[in-house]
């Protein structure tokens, strides 16, 4: 089954700069977990390379917002990756790191090897530069007002009212983040990779899968989503990238490099050649040939990540790889989109995120189901979701009343009838099919092998939820065979009759130990443990029960002593899944709260009017003569206010904020021609101005002093 080739499985490297949420599982490492895992079990030669990326702004920026060094943020969130990967079961063979002294080597000696060649050209730019700081800024360190909504604290690259994408040079009154002082504009240069002249062999590859005129991929296993990405970018036309930046925290541009002073390699650069030098690291330790894994053509490269990394390694890497030369490009980019939680998109800073380090304190023993339902929802194709409903729901419904319950059947009758041992049978004996027809045990298992081999089909095409839903068919099918068999009432008649009911579930339990292994490790292992089998092993785990099959035997062998029956799963409760619910309510930052924290949230502005409507409005001073609270209408003042011409009662939503008493006398702006409406049985006729403050809280809008009432405002 399968290939014999070696294959090269690389996970986006995550930024340690925040921890994991199911976002990212979903996204680049459960989908490659379960690759990697089904080819090991199929006997495949397989590398698992990952590592953090721990440079770039992202990292700065966070270091700055947690008042800590980028040396402390990204060894708190490395450390915190390693855990919480190998808690959730993503069996990387080496998990490094960007700061590592090799990497820093591997990749200046990437970069030293493309200069050298001349791959580079050097261009000079305008940059912005803080005196004070005596830095260059990178976007992000430079705030303004934006120019399109006059929020006053923009970012370089983005207004987040607005949501306008900015250059910094678009910035009105800019200002540097590091030191607060005004930003002059000082020329740098950089190394930039023409990447208009990779156009043209980029798109052959991408349409054709074809490489310097020979097939290299089949284009048709590709994602829809990830080609179209990739054409729109080609179609746009490619221009040139700087490599480089002029930051204190990266990996230098090699010193020896005329010019090379202060500046830092492209984390974009950096970061993918972070999966060469996990794969260094790794035959370091283990004695093993990296070359091999990147360099021979009979490895397959493929990268895992998330649909907003596609252009960074389905274009400028494989540039960077072909522009070195030497190195395979990725036969496939298996992107997954993105996936929301209960309705909204997983966001970090409004901590609307399951944390998959919290997940795993909080539900031990169900990393499984996590898992579980993450892949049946995978992203593969759309975005998906993740609710707390669904996930009770799978677990009770499919792990608990399917899965568990067959295997808590099987392993219970076996103890009860046979004391544990799998019965004696002929391979010919016969017993009722889920159809009711008569199969014999061999046939079954001839069956078994072709659904093993669907589930197969499906893995390699990335199809994780589908391969997931064979193997779960394959464990309803064994429940309808006890259902049909009924092998609890035929026991008292005619036990020889059971045995081969039980025989084949004892067969079907040990098949899904193996299938399931890739999806749900943990409960692979107590399925091995129940079954009396060594625990743990993978390699070959799948082909070896395919070969037994091939060669007329059954899988688990007559005679063989089951082992301890434990249970696998308890059912979930409503209360657990409430107070997840309840928990991300309570804890979720709203967006206004968020956007306090360095600004306050600014309401979206409305639509243009003519000085004409605005001269419409009679807006006069009045002063409040009296007030008092309107029975049952919390928010509610009644006022009696002097217009000076007039005497109005007004009806005003002030309740929360101001004491009846403690506004008497004060001067007012009344909307005096707004026509009377009635509120709880009083006619208001007027409105009072009022301004809403950043907390929410309102206050009455003033002149700058004290009028007589009646005046005009205009
Ligand atoms: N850190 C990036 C992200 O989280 C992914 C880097 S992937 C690599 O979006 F190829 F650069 F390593
Ligand atoms: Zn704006």
């Amino acid at each position: 089954m399968g290939a014999s080739k070696r294959t090269l499985v690389t996970s986006a490297l995550p930024y340690a700069n925040g921890p994991l949420h199911i976002g990212h599982l979903a996204g680049a490492y459960l989908n490659a977990d379960v690759y990697v895992r089904w080819l090991r079990g199929t006997g495949q030669e397989v590398l698992f390379v990952c590592g953090s990326d721990e440079h770039g702004a992202a990292i700065t920026v966070r270091a700055r917002k947690e008042g800590l060094t980028p040396q402390e943020i990204v060894d708190k969130y490395h450390t915190l990756f390693q855990s919480t990967f190998q808690a959730i079961g993503i069996s990387f063979d080496v998990y490094d790191r960007t700061s590592s002294p090799l990497h820093h080597r591997t990749s200046q000696e990437f970069f030293r090897k493309l200069f050298d060649d001349g791959q580079f050209i050097e261009k000079e730019s305008e940059q912005y530069f803080d005196e004070e700081a005596n830095s260059f800024l990178a976007d992000r360190y430079i705030i303004g007002t934006c120019p399109r909504c006059g929020h006053p604290d923009a970012y370089g690259d983005q207004c987040e009212k607005c949501g306008s994408t900015l250059s910094p040079t678009e910035l009105i009154d800019p200002r540097s983040t590091l030191s607060g002082s005004k930003p002059v504009m000082r020329s740098t240069r950089h190394w930039y990779l023409p990447l208009e002249n990779h156009e043209a062999w980029l798109r052959e590859w991408i349409n054709t899968g074809e490489l310097d005129g020979s097939p290299h991929h089949d284009p048709a296993l590709w994602k829809n989503h990830v080609i179209g990405q990739c054409k729109s970018w080609l179609d746009a036309g490619l221009q040139p990238r700087a490599m480089t930046r002029d930051l204190d925290w990266g990996v230098d541009v090699p010193p020896e490099i005329p010019g090379a002073a202060g500046k830092k390699l492209y984390v974009w650069m950096d970061a993918p050649i972070g999966y060469i030098s996990a794969t260094r690291k790794w035959a370091e330790e283990n004695g093993g040939d990296w070359r091999q894994w990147w360099q021979d053509e009979d490895t397959d490269l493929i990268h895992f990540i998330g649909k907003d990394n596609i252009v960074f390694h389905c274009l400028i890497f494989p540039a960077i790889l072909k522009a070195h030369g030497g190195y395979n490009l990725p036969v496939n980019v298996p992107a997954n989109q993105f996936m929301n939680l209960e309705g909204n998109k997983i966001s970090t800073s409004r901590n609307w995120a399951v944390w998959v380090d919290e997940f795993v304190r909080d539900f031990p023993g169900l990393e499984d189901s996590l898992r579980y339902n993450m892949i049946r929802n995978m992203p593969e194709q759309r975005d998906s979701e993740f609710t707390w409903k669904s996930f009770q729901e799978t677990h009770n419904g499919e792990l608990v009343n399917n899965l568990a319950n067959f295997v808590n059947r099987v392993l219970v009758l076996t103890g009860k009838y046979f004391q544990g041992t799998v019965p004696a049978v002929h391979l010919d004996a016969t017993f009722k099919d889920p159809e009711g027809h008569q199969t014999t045990v061999s046939d079954w298992l001839r069956k078994m092998a072709d659904q093993i081999g669907e589930i197969d089909a499906s893995i390699r095409s990335f199809s994780f939820r589908d391969g997931l839903q064979k193997v779960m068919e394959m464990s309803s099918a064994g429940n309808q065979i006890l259902q049909i068999n009924e092998p609890w009432k035929v026991y008292q008649s005619d036990p020889e009759a059971v045995k081969p009911v039980l025989f084949i579930s004892l067969q079907i339990v040990t098949a899904l130990s193996r299938v399931l292994r890739p999806f749900l490790p943990f409960t692979a292992n107590r399925l091995d443990t129940f079954l009396g089998c060594p625990t743990g092993g993978e390699k070959g785990r799948i082909q070896e029960i395919l070969d037994l099959i091939q060669a007329g035997e059954a899988i688990l062998p007559a005679g063989h002593q089951t082992g301890e029956v434990g249970h696998l799963f308890d059912r979930i409760g409503d209360e657990v899944i409430e107070e997840q619910i309840a928990r991300l309510h309570a804890t979720e930052v709203p967006i206004a709260e968020e956007e306090t924290s360095e600004s306050h949230a600014f309401a979206p502005e409305k639509p243009e009017i003519q000085y004409d409507q605005f001269a419409g409005l009679d807006i006069r001073t009045g002063t409040i003569r009296s007030a008092e609270k309107v029975a049952k209408a919390d928010r509610l003042l009644k006022l009696e206010v002097d217009l000076g011409f007039d005497q109005r009662t007004i009806v005003s939503g002030i309740a929360e904020y101001f004491q009846p008493e403690a506004i008497i006398g004060q001067q007012v702006l009344v909307l005096a021609n707004l026509a009377p409406r009635k509120l709880k049985g009083i006619t208001s006729q007027g409105m009072i101005l009022m301004a809403t403050g950043p907390d929410g809280g309102l206050h009455f809008v003033l002149p700058g002093e004290t009028l007589p009432p009646g005046c005009i405002i205009s």
